[in-house]
C-alpha cells in the first residue's frame, strides 16, 4: 500500500481499487444494449441473478450480524429471482445460473466484505438502469425491475449508511488487502459473467 492508500478509509480504498474494472463493466455492459429488447434485458437480469446468487450466503452469515446490522435486509437475491419470473427467462437457464454461483464459496470473511462493497455499489447505477428500462421496456420496481428499485429511506442515504458502517471497522492492513481483494474478484465474476450472459452487440457498417 502506497502512502496516499495509506489516508483512504476503507470504502475510499475499495473505490479506487475497482475504478477502472467498473468502467469497463460499465462499458461492456451498455455494448451489449440491455435495454434494446426484452430478450437483451433477459441476459442483463441473468447476470444479477450470477452476482446476487453468488453473495447470498454473505447476507446471512452470523459473522456480520453485528459488524453490519441490517445485513440480511438488503439482499436483493428475491427480487432479482422474481424480476427472472417475469420476464419469463426458461427455469433451466435460471437452475444453470444459480448452479454456476455455487462455485463462489467465500471462506474469508473479510474478503467477503469486499464483495458485499461491490454487490451493494451496484444499487447506485441501478438509479440511471432503472430509468431506461422504464421508458425502453416499461417496466418497474413493481414488474421486472423489482431488483432495481430504491431503498424506501432513499437509494443514496442507503448507500452511505453501508459504506459508514464499512469505514467504522477496525481492520488491520491484511484485513483491507482482502476486503480490497473480495471487491475485486466480485467485479472480476461479473465481468465474466456479462461475457457468458450478454452477448456484446456489433455495430452494423
Ligand atoms: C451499465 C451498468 C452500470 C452503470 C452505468 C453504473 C453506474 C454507476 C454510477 C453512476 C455510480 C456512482 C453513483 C454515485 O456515486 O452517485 C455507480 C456506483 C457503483 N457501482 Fe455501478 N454501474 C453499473 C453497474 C454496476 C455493477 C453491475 C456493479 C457490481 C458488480 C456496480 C458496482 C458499483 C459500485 C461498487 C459502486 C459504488 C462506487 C463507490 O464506492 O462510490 N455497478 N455505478
Amino acid at each position: 500500500m502506497n502512502e496516499m492508500e495509506k489516508q483512504l478509509n476503507l470504502s475510499e480504498r475499495l473505490k479506487s481499487g475497482t475504478e477502472q474494472q467498473h468502467r469497463q463493466l460499465d462499458k461492456r455492459i451498455m455494448q451489449s444494449q440491455p435495454f434494446a429488447d426484452l430478450n437483451s434485458y433477459q441476459g442483463f437480469l441473468r447476470m444479477q441473478l450470477r452476482l446476487h446468487a453468488a453473495a447470498e450466503s454473505l447476507y446471512k452469515a452470523n459473522f456480520y450480524a453485528n459488524l453490519l446490522p441490517g445485513l440480511v435486509f438488503r439482499s436483493r437475491l428475491k427480487a432479482v429471482i422474481a424480476d427472472c419470473h417475469d420476464l419469463k427467462i426458461d427455469t433451466d437457464l435460471q437452475q444453470q445460473d444459480l448452479q454456476q454461483a455455487t462455485t463462489i464459496n467465500i471462506t474469508n470473511p473479510y474478503y467477503g466484505l469486499g464483495w458485499l462493497y461491490t454487490v451493494e455499489g451496484s444499487t447506485m447505477g441501478a438509479a440511471m438502469l432503472l430509468k431506461q428500462v422504464k421508458k425502453c421496456l416499461q417496466l418497474s420496481e413493481t414488474f421486472g425491475a423489482r431488483h432495481m428499485a430504491a431503498h424506501d429511506d432513499g437509494r443514496v442515504i442507503h448507500w452511505r449508511e453501508f459504506k459508514t458502517l464499512l469505514d467504522k471497522l477496525d481492520l488491520t492492513e491484511l484485513q483491507q488487502q482482502q476486503a480490497l481483494d473480495g471487491a475485486v474478484a466480485a467485479f472480476d465474476y461479473t465481468i465474466n459473467s456479462v461475457e457468458v450472459c450478454m452477448p456484446e452487440v456489433v455495430a452494423s457498417t
